[in-house]
């Protein structure tokens, strides 16, 4: 058990926190640093979690044994070495053992990696520099080894939950608040998930590191924004660091000569290729160059991660980190939203390929919008736009394509009386989510937690949801007409099947345990269907740099939607859509120049090489 202590300073007095990491059963709270109880409220920034995440997996190193009674003999053989911090047993789907050994620094890493050797057998192959190695049976007589003086931190720590027991303990609780709470508790990614998550970014790092100067590969996505469950996919980014404590520092004059003119499409290309080659694990590499966001795709079998590398995308790191601070702004952020992802799967509202319809992150902006709505008794969270206004020179931060994303980075800073506000239960909030977007007006207005209130939306896209980071873009852009429909139907149903359930009986349905169940009708088979083409895609449409790809809402299906009764108000609707298409082009023309805006009411959209 690894217990971080933290030191901090406020108003003066000096605060001694204590964060209790690495259990089974521990999820990532050490990431929620506020409690009600709490006084005075406390919180840890991103950068920070960040930073000890990256230092601890410096001094990691997984290791593949027989089984996890290998536990005493690695011990005994790694303690040889160095001192060993904690250890922790897992399993992938291949059912391979595996443990995680923290050392206390990475000095102690280092000479136990100096001891590493390579397998006789194995002259034809060449032994891979990395933090992940085997451990090989001993020769002759066994030697005795000090016996350890910790216990196994977890046992097979990210197995798959068991959704029976969870499905019982879920109808045991005593109210749906609690049924929110267990889910989230249940299903959140846990200590060692994260753990694993810095190993693997490590370790492409070290790779990429002998191709270029001054990088870092970080994850960024669900894995590192609070929202992420366990077995959530890999993001990560590689980026140049291109700070003060490189290209800037005092004196530093001697500047390394670059290779100019590669666009990130060949620098993924290169980075593909160094791991085809150079790191262990990392299979099924896939190129997809020409995305607006170019990736390279594989899967981290030590691990069962799948990954996805991108490249110089640091707009991307900090929307994780806009989302993992509002997420700990309030401790009913993260259950809320994780009941809402796990309600929108098992409505197959979202689907594990990308499509047509919602993902996980504009749903994620749309539970965050909801909760800045003052309610009777007021709002959760602040609004984007009262973060940036109480930014300083400190939260400064340019991303590429010189796009501003400075907001306030130390909550602390954030007066009381910006959050929090609302008393109401998980339960409350959640019905009070599904009302609010039951009514939402969907086709006039769009989402945007920069102001926190519905503005208008700047086009006739069937769902926009503002990018926080970049306002002129909509992030649910790939959304279909039928789609959106059926979002709000969902929505719509979910918030009659829990005011219902409310009133019912405790069964095996009740509370969440409705909004949860899957669909079983909505199979792959009824999704091939005619009538339902329109939420299958092309693997080159998704790609496709091009704005007419994205689906239109069609004159004809505008026509559809409006259903006019008689011919002159359908000429009169023609009419009014080809003056707002004209509108809008002269707009965009107009509004090149600008690349983001604070001023949400303006948004508009302009072609990007980049995620929208
Ligand atoms: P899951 O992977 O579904 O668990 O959630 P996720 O939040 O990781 O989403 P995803 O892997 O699709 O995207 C990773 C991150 O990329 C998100 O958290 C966002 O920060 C960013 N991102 C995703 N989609 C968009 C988009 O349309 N526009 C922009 N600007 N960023 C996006
Ligand atoms: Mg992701």
């Amino acid at each position: 058990m690894s217990v971080i202590f933290q030191t901090l300073r406020n108003k003066g007095k000096t605060y001694l926190f204590k964060k209790i990491i690495n259990s089974t059963q521990s999820t990532c709270k050490c990431f929620q640093f506020r409690k009600s109880s709490d006084t005075p409220k406390k919180f840890i920034s991103f950068e920070e979690v960040v930073a000890q995440r990256r230092a601890e997996a410096k001094r990691s190193i997984v290791v593949q044994v027989n089984s996890e009674a290998s536990f005493s003999e690695l011990y005994g053989y790694c303690s040889e070495y160095a001192a060993i911090n904690g250890i922790h047993h897992y399993k992938n789907s291949a059912g391979e053992n595996f443990m995680l050994i923290e050392f206390k620094s990475e000095e102690d890493l280092k000479e136990v990696l100096k001891s590493c050797t390579t397998h006789q057998k194995d002259m034809d192959v060449m032994a891979l520099n990395s933090p992940f190695l085997w451990f090989r049976a001993a020769k002759g007589p066994k030697t005795k080894y000090l016996q350890p003086s910790i216990k196994l931190a977890s046992v097979n720590g990210i197995d798959k939950i068991d959704e029976d027991k969870l499905f019982k303990e879920l109808v045991d609780c005593e109210t749906v608040s609690d049924q929110i709470q267990l889910l989230y508790d249940r299903t959140t990614l846990n200590d060692l998930g994260a753990r694993l998550r810095y190993m693997v970014a490590r370790q492409i790092e070290s790779v990429l590191k002998s191709l270029y100067a001054n990088i870092a590969v970080r994850p960024f996505g669900s894995s590192v924004n609070g929202f992420g469950k366990m077995g959530c996919d890999l993001d990560l980014v590689l980026t140049n660091i291109v700070n003060e404590d490189t290209c800037l520092q005092a004196g530093a004059r001697l500047v390394y000569q670059a290779a100019g003119g590669a666009g990130a499409a060949r620098h993924v290309g290169a980075a593909a290729d160094a791991l085809e080659l150079r790191a262990a694990g990392a299979a099924r590499v896939t190129r997809i160059p020409h995305a607006r966001v170019p990736i390279v795709k594989f899967a981290h079998t030590y691990t069962d991660l799948d990954c996805d590398l991108c490249y110089n995308n640091m707009s991307g790191v900090y929307m994780s980190e806009l989302l993992w601070q509002l997420g700990s702004l309030d401790v009913r952020v993260r259950p809320l939203t994780v009941l809402v992802r796990a309600w929108a799967r098992a409505a197959r509202l979202t689907q594990p390929h990308p499509g047509r319809w919602i993902t996980n992150f504009p749903l994620t902006l749309m539970v965050l919008f909801f909760l800045q709505q003052k309610t009777s008794d007021g709002f959760v969270l602040p609004t984007l736009k009262n973060l940036v206004k109480r930014a300083g020179t400190e939260d400064i931060r340019v991303a590429e394509d010189n796009l501003n994303c400075t907001f306030l980075r130390d909550m602390n800073k954030l007066p009381a009386d910006c959050y929090g506000q609302s008393t109401a239960s998980l339960q409350t909030l959640l019905l009070q989510f599904f009302e609010f977007y039951s009514q939402f007006n969907f086709q006039d207005k769009a989402i945007s937690i920069n102001e926190g209130a519905p503005v208008r939306k700047p086009n006739s896209l069937p769902l926009y949801i503002i990018n926080p980071l970049e306002q002129a873009l909509n992030v649910s852009r790939n959304v279909s007409f039928e789609e959106c429909e059926r979002l709000i139907t969902e929505v719509r149903n979910a918030a009659w099947q829990l005011d219902a359930g409310l009133d019912r009986q405790k069964g095996e349905d009740w509370g969440i345990l409705a909004l949860l169940e899957q669909r079983s009708t909505r199979g792959l088979k009824k999704l091939l269907r005619v009538g339902n083409s329109h939420r299958l895609v092309s693997v080159k449409d998704l790609f496709n740099d091009s704005d007419t790809r994205v689906p239109q809402d069609t004159l004809k299906s505008k026509l559809e939607r409006l259903a006019p009764k008689t011919d002159k108000e359908v000429e009169q609707t023609v009419v009014q859509m080809k003056e707002q298409l004209g509108k809008e082009k002269e707009k965009k023309v107009q509004r090149l120049k600008f690349k983001n805006t604070s001023i949400a009411s303006e948004v508009f959209r302009i072609r990007r090489d980049k995620i929208v």
